[in-house]
């Protein structure tokens, strides 16, 4: 991957602007390109530290919405009433309960920017960020409302094609995209889900 300097002109408008990271930009153009917030809604963030893509859905739903970030690491309070933010590995049951619990009620919108800490050795890492994606698909048919959409991060590596494959059986519509704010060299896409085909209920199954 090219190296890149972190503390480029997104980095620095990203400081002034108030956001915890460039990431802001990425979400708001996804979110223009695809309509995804809106007042009012019911938004989980996965893998949400440092909390701009937090920042600007609660911005977005305002104080009407609600919006659940977990990430593994500890999240600093944002502020606004309608944030909640949990620590805890999204590969837990007993963290997605507490996800669930905090949004009482359907999710409207999940957006997955997770990511694993990168060990460097390539064929590992992205089966690990497979995993992840893959948990955000069952998590997000577990949760969301039958009108609701799921934005997840994937990358152009070997997993890529097989898991357009599984949203494409889990969803009715897939469209990805690679948001313009991208930084130069990096294999990051995005993809929006929406139309979640019902899944069938069992005591175990889904990630609930
Ligand atoms: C690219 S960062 C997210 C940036 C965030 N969207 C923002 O706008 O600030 C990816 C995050 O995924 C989190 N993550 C990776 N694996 C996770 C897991 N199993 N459970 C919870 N969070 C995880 C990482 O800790 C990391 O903070």
């Amino acid at each position: 991957m090219a190296a890149y300097d972190r503390k480029d002109a997104a980095w620095k408008r990203a400081k002034e602007e108030g956001y915890r990271s460039r990431a802001a930009y990425k979400l708001l153009e996804l979110d223009e390109l695809f309509g995804l917030l809106r007042p009012g809604q019911r938004v989980v963030d996965l893998g949400c530290w440092p909390g701009a893509w937090t920042q600007v859905a609660a911005g977005k739903v305002g104080r009407s919405g609600r919006v659940v970030g977990v990430d593994l690491v500890p999240t600093d309070d944002l502020g606004p009433s309608q944030v909640t933010l949990l620590t805890g590995d999204v590969c837990e049951p007993e963290v997605r309960s507490r996800v669930r619990e905090a949004l009482g009620g359907s999710a409207d919108l999940v957006i997955s920017d997770l990511a694993p800490k990168l060990s460097g050795i390539a064929a590992a890492d992205e089966a690990r960020h497979a995993l992840l994606v893959e948990l955000a698909i069952d998590a997000a048919l577990a949760w969301l409302a039958p009108d609701g959409a799921l934005l997840v991060k994937l990358f152009m590596d070997s997993e890529y094609e097989g898991l357009v494959r599984r949203l494409r059986g889990a969803f009715g519509a897939v469209r990805t995209r690679r948001p313009p704010s991208t930084r130069r060299g990096s294999s990051e896409i995005y993809a929006v889900a929406r139309s979640p085909r019902p899944v069938a209920a069992t005591p175990e199954a889904g990630p609930g």
